[in-house]
């Protein structure tokens, strides 16, 4: 007989849609993507969710739920890395280089166009804005913190960056975000 429940991947795959649409109206940061969305073909990975950025362009982001947990996706452009990079040593409430918040590929090289983060603001835990603040990178509504490109905080009252969870590159062009919670 068969399993009425739905498998595992399909499950995943709406959280993909819904987390896409989400961003689109709350965040104003995403494009519509939803039809261009699939989860990579083997997304019963041992390790967490499996997410093709290959049909990302730059200036885009998504924003998927992995466990309930939002995660975001941006394909930043050139200026918005080169501003992440050229801040790596100024004054910073929580330090941390741009090359640090990312992961490595697996032949071992870096891709500063990813940035993989959570978009919940560290102060109280709202969602941020996207291509806002006074450094270009993300808003919180809530009580007026600033995060630059890098989703590191610029400005009070969030105390630290925005989360980085755990995930990893699986292939050039497929990321797997752990069924885990940010360290
Ligand atoms: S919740 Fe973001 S600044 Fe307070």
């Amino acid at each position: 007989m068969e399993d009425p429940k739905p498998a595992k991947p399909r499950r995943d795959f709406l959280f993909i849609a819904t987390g896409a649409v989400a961003a689109i109206g709350v965040a104003a940061v995403a494009k519509p993507l939803v039809g261009q969305w699939s989860p990579a073909g083997d997304t019963v990975a041992k390790y967490g969710l499996d997410v093709d950025l290959s049909k990302l362009q730059a200036g885009e982001q998504i924003l998927v739920h992995v466990v309930g947990r939002p995660v975001a996706i941006r394909y930043r452009t050139p200026a918005e890395i080169a501003a992440a990079q050229a801040d790596d040593d100024a004054d910073m409430i929580d330090p941390a280089t741009d090359r640090s918040r990312l992961r490595p590929k697996p032949d071992g090289s870096f891709d500063p166009r990813f940035l993989v983060f959570v978009p919940i603001c560290t102060h109280f835990g709202c969602f941020v804005v996207g291509e806002a603040g006074d450094f270009d990178g993300w808003y919180c509504p809530c009580h007026g913190a600033h995060f630059d490109t890098s989703g590191r905080v610029r400005k009070p009252p969030a105390p630290t960056n925005m989360a980085i969870p755990p995930y990893k590159w699986v292939s050039d062009t497929v990321i797997s975000i752990a069924y885990l919670n940010p360290s």
